[in-house]
């Protein structure tokens, strides 16, 4: 993916959440608590359903999409949260000390994910907590669009939206891999797996709860969820 293609799609991109992607950003956010970084964290989709969630003390949305962190500024100017911040970066250039690692919907573009994911390992404190979701190999792009396709009849930027969404789905580059070869991945990088399911998009969608080290007492309650 180059970053042309991602600065190209930030328009589109940011003023479309279907309730799919809804269902993913809020279920990440019921895992994160303390600092977050959200790695890829786009037009920061993601920051309005960490505003009132009291566990969260800030939030770092780091991008290396010009666009995208433009938008980005916009969004955190909007919800007026001073805590929340977003700047321009590569996940894997970033510094700093976190309680929770955030990712959505990235991982599948990016060129070296061992590295990726053992540098948002080493951003977090002991026992930090990492949300990862991703499509994965059983994702139905057409199926998906067309659902939701029903709750934007009247938007203009809906077709636009949904070609840009297939194209990517069809990236020969993306990495749409299995659940199990992200949970092994994300085993080689240190992490302890809490949770990992399939439930959203349809199966289409990649959904691991991981922590920085052994797996803490809370962990098993939330293993359950
Ligand atoms: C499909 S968007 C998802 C945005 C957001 N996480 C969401 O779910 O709403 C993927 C984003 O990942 C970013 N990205 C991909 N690889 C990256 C990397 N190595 N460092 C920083 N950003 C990256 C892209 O620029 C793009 O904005």
């Amino acid at each position: 993916m180059t970053q042309l293609t991602w600065d190209t799609y930030a328009p589109v991109f940011a003023p479309v959440t279907t309730s799919f992607q809804s269902q993913m950003y809020s279920a990440a956010a019921g895992y994160l608590y303390g600092q977050v970084v959200d790695g890829g964290c786009g037009p920061c989709k993601l920051a309005p359903y960490l505003a009132d969630c009291d566990p969260v003390t800030g939030y770092l949305g780091v991008d290396y999409s010009e666009s995208m962190v433009q938008l980005g500024l916009e969004t955190l100017r909007r919800l007026d949260q001073p805590q929340f911040k977003v700047q321009r970066s590569k996940i894997e250039e970033v510094s700093g000390e976190f309680h929770s690692a955030v990712s959505l919907q990235s991982y599948y573009s990016w060129d070296h994910p061992a590295l990726v994911l053992r540098h948002l390992h080493s951003l977090l404190v002991d026992g930090g907590r990492l949300v990862l979701a991703t499509a994965n190999d059983q994702l139905d792009i057409h199926s998906l669009l067309h659902q939701a396709s029903r709750e934007w009849l009247l938007y203009p930027g809906w077709d636009s939206f949904a070609d840009y969404n297939r194209r990517l789905a069809a990236l020969p580059q993306g990495r749409f891999v299995s659940l199990d070869e992200l949970v092994g991945e994300l085993r080689d990088a240190g992490f302890s797996i809490v949770n990992a399911h399939t439930r959203y998009f349809q199966g289409g969608l990649s959904f691991v709860v991981a922590e920085k080290g052994p797996l803490s007492k809370h962990a098993s309650g939330l293993a359950a969820i």
